[in-house]
């Protein structure tokens, strides 16, 4: 008889071994590495099937585990996957074995807020069973919105509805090399998870689905997938049985999604301020931010409420813990160095990397009406407005603004009012700079400053004919101003604009545009004086009134009178002009 060899251990006792000798409970490796306690521990027992290769190899990296370790740990995974098969092609049931998969990527670390989705999603699921062909919903928003963080945390509840498994997988929709996934590579990951082996899954589209979808009969499943470019890319992906439930995420809209398939839609929107206080409480402790409240609400601020960055401001607080957070809000406070600041240097983290995946997928037209609406002085902006910024007719700055809206890069919270959020804006003006040179730039600004100042000069005449009138220099070509057609009309556009007026005016003394930083608060003055006598809606204060610089104020003419009413202090910015 030669030397018998001692079995190599199983892929349960590996784990377990690795995780004493690293001196970490159960707990501690599972917060290390991402993965759920349950996971973990249904590891460590060997009731694990197929393990993972990413969660092993997260596992992995949290044990900091050598090359030879990380080699012994895969070579026992590959071993345990290879005993199953045997064991399930032997047969023991009567169909075709399908295993379970359990794909579903780890949580984010302290999720909070969103309980008014989870709720959606939750009565959503109630009504599942009513339907033939399975729930699909569709969660879109913009990017880093929270879309994955709510999917994954709201399946990880719900894993007992689904005893059959859950299926994810990334479509790469918005990529930063430009290149989705393919749905028939997805469906191949899919047939894979489901232990079909690697010889028997069909080459083409079609006949992939078809497995699939014959796999999946009578199943229980979550299908995850996440990132989707289009309703093209997730159609073939969709079961069509029962039992099975499919969370969509996607930047775009899936309009197509919810039309023809009738997907549920959910659209994801900034967080509250509440939920983004939560955020940063559960990753800085809610001790540092009573310390600095005047800080912590201006980091929410500065972030916009958009998770993403939050989570990217935490990130570095948490680094930084010996810094005040008024510290850091300093930082942040330059909106021209916030994107820098914002920067991670890595991919999926990394703001800037982000807007840019969503924005290399625009068509040209569509990625200069993102660049230009940089350059606008916000908070919103018309499609008639757009038009001018452009220099486009008033029909495609529609269809350009409309593109935009779908992908979630410009928000339409009013019917007909376009706003950028203000990273995204911060984002939108540095491309501009960036890409567009110094006469286009201006150009643009020029446009828009005659866009409102002609517009508001007609209106102005409408409230007040008697006015006395300025003369002024004819608009650039390009600009196409509103037609207002009566005093109701002319008092209801000055309402609309009257933010983005104000914003117009700093913008306009800011840029050396210096006759519009005094033509455009004479146009305002009566509407504003209107405001404050009564005769209009009085909503806020006053604006500062700039005066025009001697060379710029008309020979003979005295210069307008302060428009009336309370007026603001400190200089004006160009993002909002309202002091309350
Ligand atoms: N509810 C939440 N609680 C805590 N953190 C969150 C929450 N939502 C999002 N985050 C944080 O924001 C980051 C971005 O979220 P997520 O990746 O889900 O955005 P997304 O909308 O899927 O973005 P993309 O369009 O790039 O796919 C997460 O990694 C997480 O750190
Ligand atoms: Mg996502």
């Amino acid at each position: 008889m030669g030397a018998r060899t001692e079995p190599e251990p199983g892929l349960h006792v590996l784990v377990r071994g690795y995780r004493s000798a690293a001196g970490l409970t159960q707990e501690e490796l599972a917060k290390r590495s991402g993965l759920s306690l349950r996971a973990l521990s249904d590891i460590e027992r060997g009731r694990t099937a197929r393990p993972n290769k990413h969660s092993l190899a997260l596992l992995a990296d949290a044990l900091e585990l050598s090359e030879p370790a990380r080699a012994r740990l895969m070579a026992a995974r590959r071993h345990l996957v290879a005993e199953v098969g045997c064991r399930e092609s032997a047969g023991d049931g009567d169909g075709p074995p399908v295993a379970m998969p359990r794909l579903l990527p780890a949580p984010v670390r302290c999720f909070t807020g969103r309980v008014a989705e989870l709720r959606v999603l939750n009565d959503l699921l109630e009504q599942a069973g009513s339907r033939s062909d399975g729930l699909i919903t569709a969660i879109t928003g913009t990017a880093g919105v929270g879309k994955t963080a709510l999917a994954v945390y709201w399946a990880r509840q719900h894993l007992a509805e689904f005893p059959d498994g859950q299926l994810y997988v990334d479509l790469r929709g918005f990529a930063p090399d430009g290149y989705p996934l393919p749905s028939a590579e997805a469906l191949g990951g899919f047939l894979e998870a489901l232990q079909v082996p690697s010889g028997q899954i069909p080459a083409t589209l079609d006949s992939r689905q078809a497995l699939y979808r014959g796999l999946l009969t009578g199943k229980r499943i979550l299908v995850l997938l996440d990132n989707a470019r289009d309703p093209a890319q997730v159609r073939p992906l969709l079961p069509g049985s029962p039992g099975c439930v499919v969370v969509a995420t996607s930047r775009s809209e899936l309009t197509g999604l919810v039309c023809a398939d009738d997907a549920r839609p959910l659209t994801l929107d900034l967080l509250t301020f509440a939920e983004a206080h939560e955020l940063l409480a559960a990753r800085l402790g809610a001790d540092r931010l009573a310390a600095e409240p005047a800080a912590t609400a201006e980091l929410i601020a500065l972030c916009a409420r958009l998770p993403l960055a939050l989570a990217i401001t935490a990130a570095r607080a948490a680094t930084r813990s010996q810094f005040p957070l008024a510290v850091l809000a300093a930082e942040l406070r330059d909106a021209r160095g916030r994107l820098d600041r914002l920067a991670t240097g890595e991919d999926a983290t990394d703001l800037r990397a982000v807007f840019s995946w969503s924005c290399h997928q625009l068509s040209a037209p569509n990625a200069r009406m993102f660049r230009l609406l940089g350059l606008h002085p916000g908070p919103d902006i018309t499609d008639a407005a757009a038009a001018s910024l452009a220099g486009l007719p008033r029909s495609e700055a529609r269809r350009l603004l409309a593109g935009l809206t779908r992908r979630h890069l410009l928000a339409e919270p009013v019917p007909g009012r376009y706003a950028l959020h203000d990273l995204l804006r911060a984002y939108a003006a540095e491309l501009a700079a960036a890409t567009e040179d110094e006469q286009d730039r201006r150009a643009a600004i020029g446009r828009t400053l005659d866009h409102y100042l002609h517009t508001a000069h007609a209106a102005a005449l409408l409230l007040k004919p008697s006015r006395e009138l300025i003369t002024l220099t004819p608009a650039r070509s390009g600009v196409t101003p509103e037609h207002v057609a009566d005093h109701l009309q002319a008092l209801g556009w000055f309402e609309a604009e009257r933010e983005v007026l104000l914003a117009a005016i700093a913008m306009a003394a800011e840029t050396g545009f210096d006759a519009y930083a005094w033509q455009l608060p004479s146009a305002m003055a009566d509407f504003l004086d209107g405001e404050a006598t009564g005769m209009s809606r009085p909503r806020f204060s006053a604006p500062r009134w700039l005066p025009p610089p001697a060379s710029e104020t008309p020979r003979g003419r005295p210069r307008p009178a302060a428009p009336s009413g309370r007026h603001t202090a400190g200089s004006p910015t160009t993002t909002r002009h309202v002091v309350t």
